[in-house]
């Protein structure tokens, strides 16, 4: 299984967004995980379109994962897309018609996610499953970088890869909120292949050091 490496700039030094974004790919991360909240959906407020837009003319090349945080969904879609989206993940609480949102993504040709919070089954995925190009356990509640893992969550990732492996399709698990160098493997275990880390890698100060120590941890689980 290949591993991702995200880091979720959330936690970055945001008075020098792109030279932290850089540092982080040079360091050895897959791709980077931009968090949009809108103080209504969740209680916190951080950024729009512009900032990815900014990210791609400051030439960053890697893929941005969007993970929209805001309710509704459609019209931020669009502009992400148009500001130099890869992937757009949004929470299906938020949107009244899930399989027109995950459509709008796709017509804009990227790729789709469905985020799912610490209390929400995974019902909801049933009939959309052959338009997700990837599946975002959140494993704190949205809103907040530095919060501490909910351990219910191993559970929900392994049924998760389960709904994956049944349903054939190549859709990448990502696992959102509290890992650290102490649960990464316990999470990669549980049959994650993507994960996003905003402290656990910002907080750091050699972000090589760090990047390289979560991926031996990677290395110890069973392929
Ligand atoms: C939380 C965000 C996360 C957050 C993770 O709502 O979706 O991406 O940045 O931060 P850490 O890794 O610090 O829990
Ligand atoms: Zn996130």
């Amino acid at each position: 299984m290949h591993y991702y490496i995200a880091p979720s700039l959330l936690s970055a030094n945001w008075a020098c967004l792109g030279e932290e974004a850089q540092n982080v790919l040079k360091s050895g991360a897959d791709l980077l995980h931009l968090d949009v909240m809108d103080n209504h959906y969740v209680p916190n407020l951080t950024v729009g379109p512009l900032i990815c837009e900014a990210l791609r003319n400051y030439g960053i090349k890697a893929p941005i994962d969007v993970h929209l945080m805001t309710k509704p969904v459609d019209r931020l879609i669009t502009e992400f897309a148009k500001a130099g989206a890869s992937r757009i993940t949004f929470h299906p609480e938020a949107s009244d018609h899930v399989d027109r949102s995950l459509d709008l993504i796709h017509k804009h040709d990227c790729k789709a996610g469905l985020a799912i919070n610490p209390a929400t089954t995974l019902d909801c995925l049933e009939y959309v499953m052959d338009k997700l190009d990837s599946l975002l356990m959140m494993s704190v509640n949205p809103g907040f970088g530095g919060q501490k893992f909910i351990p219910a969550s191993l559970d929900k990732i392994r049924k998760a890869r389960a709904l994956i492996q049944t349903s054939g399709k190549n859709i990448q698990l990502a696992v959102d909120g509290g890992i650290k160098l102490d649960n990464i493997y316990q999470v990669a275990e549980a049959g994650a292949d993507t994960f996003i880390l905003g402290s656990g890698i910002f907080h750091e100060k050699d972000y090589s050091k760090i990047i390289t120590e979560l991926r031996s941890e990677l290395d110890r689980v069973k392929k």
